[in-house]
């Protein structure tokens, strides 16, 4: 097959070694990393549930990073910023390439729920400052005030969904102003801004959570040292289930951005000599200091000091959100400088959610702008325009479970798909010779053959059986909504179709593309 015409523009490129390791890091440390990781962890066994959580890493996450990072600077070299393109040139199959489109699809869908909550934390930041949730200091309180903010229910703190669209139109906005000005001016800079304050606001809540010492005197059990007590004492029992393996499983595969499309695109501006075994450990290790070492010892052990042990386990049994955006902000409001502290906290995720979404519309721009030569200006605007109509259903459908549905088959069930499909991909069909290589190449250490073996083998089979038990336990009563009320099917109907024309659209788009460059290259032969 002839190959496709080079760019003759040359790609766009990360500035330096520690720019692309910033950017890969705040990609990965996202609203994972300090909302859902406490949840999951204090939900099933606490301290055990690290053993299948590094298991996970170990097995999964690094050996995928590896992968991605591989198959990123190979379409790179290529002038490919998508899987679409690297898909092509690594297996030169005529349907190669529109199984690459789930690389821009899955980021996309990513995209239109996940900066609606991102959203959420901006508003909050400025909720706390300004005092806006003062005097709300019960459950039922804060859990109202969200759902007005949400557009769930109406009151005097928010009559209607308006504050809400418009921090959502403000992040929106944010977003893809740093993608528009491209890897370096855009990206690059946010993340030299972003991280280091994500870890310095880290550092000081960890801190100041540490000081917290025992609040109410009348319940001297509720202390802080309790509560890192509660979260990190393990349950060995819960090993038993399979439950805490897909939890753990599931969170290192959202933590660390892999099975997307996102990491491959960031991986594209490498240079072709560029490290990738040890930028993707650092980028790991990064990622799991904020996870497990700043995540941690955060939310939920303050929430024990302040609200006990049985109050605790009820609301992380509710989820990301009630720990978040509920116990969270009662806390603040009974701290001394509650208020500066609460803007943080949320400052913080706003900004660890940010540098988040940057990567998730990063895929869909670089496909636009290599595969149909959109400038980086037209492209912003249609991805702009695309990304807001399908956010739409997210924000208004929201209390109909609309969000739900997209982010298991998007955001747990669809990972893992298109893991499987790039292991297969990459050191099957491409071979474990040329990938090895292809991996260590320009690397100051270097994986050993057998490591890629046991990827291909090892890694490949848990996934697999990972896919399948998910499939049984959750995928069966979420296919068959077990869990949906029955007037909101028509929602969770409507939320399927979406994935799936979203899907369709990007097939279409690849096949487009690839019309249009064959037609390129009837006219003039290279
Ligand atoms: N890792 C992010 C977090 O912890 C979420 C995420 C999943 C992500 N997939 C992604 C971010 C792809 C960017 C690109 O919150």
């Amino acid at each position: 097959m002839t190959q496709f015409t080079h760019t003759t523009k040359s790609r766009e490129r990360w500035s330096t070694q520690l720019g692309l390791i910033l950017a890969m890091a705040a990609n990965a440390v996202g609203l994972g990393n300090f909302l859902r990781f406490p949840v999951q962890c204090a939900n099933h066994g606490g301290g055990a549930f690290l053993i299948p959580y590094f298991i996970a890493v170990i097995l999964l996450g690094l050996p995928l990073m590896w992968i991605e990072w591989g198959i990123g600077r190979f379409g790179g070299k290529y002038g490919h910023g998508t899987t679409p393109g690297m898909f092509h040139y690594l297996w030169r199959h005529p349907i190669a390439k529109y199984i690459g489109a789930i690389g821009i699809a899955v980021p996309f869908l990513l995209v239109i729920y996940y900066n609606y909550i991102v959203s959420w934390t901006l508003a909050y930041s400025v909720f706390s400052f300004t005092g806006k949730y003062a005097g709300l200091t019960s459950f039922e309180g804060m859990s109202e005030f969200l759902a007005a903010y949400q557009g769930k229910v109406s009151n005097a703190h928010f009559p209607t969904i308006a504050t809400a669209f418009l921090f959502f139109l403000l992040t929106h906005g944010i977003m893809m102003w740093v993608v528009s000005h491209g890897v370096t001016r855009g990206i690059e800079r946010l993340v030299r801004i972003a991280l280091p304050l994500i870890i310095v606001f880290g550092v000081i809540l960890v801190v100041r959570v540490l000081f917290i010492g025992t609040p109410n005197p009348a319940h001297p059990e509720n202390n802080i040292a309790n509560g890192f007590g509660f979260l990190w004492n393990p349950n060995f029992s819960v090993l038993k289930d399979s439950k805490v393996w897909l939890a753990a499983t599931g969170q290192v595969f959202f933590t660390l951005s892999v099975g997307v499309g996102a990491i491959q695109t960031y991986a594209s501006y490498l240079k072709p000599k560029d490290d990738v075994v040890l930028s993707s450990i650092a980028t790991c290790a990064t990622n799991e200091f904020c996870e497990v070492i700043l995540g941690a010892s955060i939310a939920i052990p303050v929430t024990f000091a302040f609200f006990g042990l049985a109050q605790t386990r009820l609301i992380a049994a509710g989820g990301a959100f009630d720990l978040g955006f509920f116990a969270m902000p009662i806390i603040f409001q009974q701290m001394f400088l509650g208020q500066f502290f609460g803007a943080i906290w949320f400052f913080l995720l706003f900004l660890a959610g940010i540098s988040s979404t940057v990567a998730m519309v990063q895929p869909v721009m670089a496909f636009l702008q290599e595969e149909f030569r959109m400038t980086r200006k037209s492209a912003s605007w249609v991805v702009s325009v695309m990304v807001l109509f399908f956010s739409f259903p997210v924000i208004f459908f929201l209390k109909h479970g609309f969000l739900n549905e997209l982010d298991f088959w998007v955001g747990t069930f669809g990972l893992v798909v298109f893991a499987i499909i790039e292991v297969l991909i990459f050191l099957w069909v491409f071979g474990e010779r040329r990938a090895w290589k292809e991996i260590n190449s320009g690397s100051e250490i270097h994986i050993p053959r057998v490591v890629i073996r046991i990827i291909k083998y090892v890694t490949l089979a848990y996934l697999v059986v990972l896919l399948v038990f998910w499939f049984a336990q959750d995928g069966i009563s979420f296919l068959l909504m077990k869990n949906v009320p029955r007037e909101d099917f028509p929602y969770v109907w409507f939320a399927r179709f979406m994935m799936l024309a979203v899907s369709a659209l990007m097939i279409f788009l690849v096949h487009l593309a690839w019309q249009r460059k064959r037609r390129i290259r009837q006219r003039m032969p290279d």
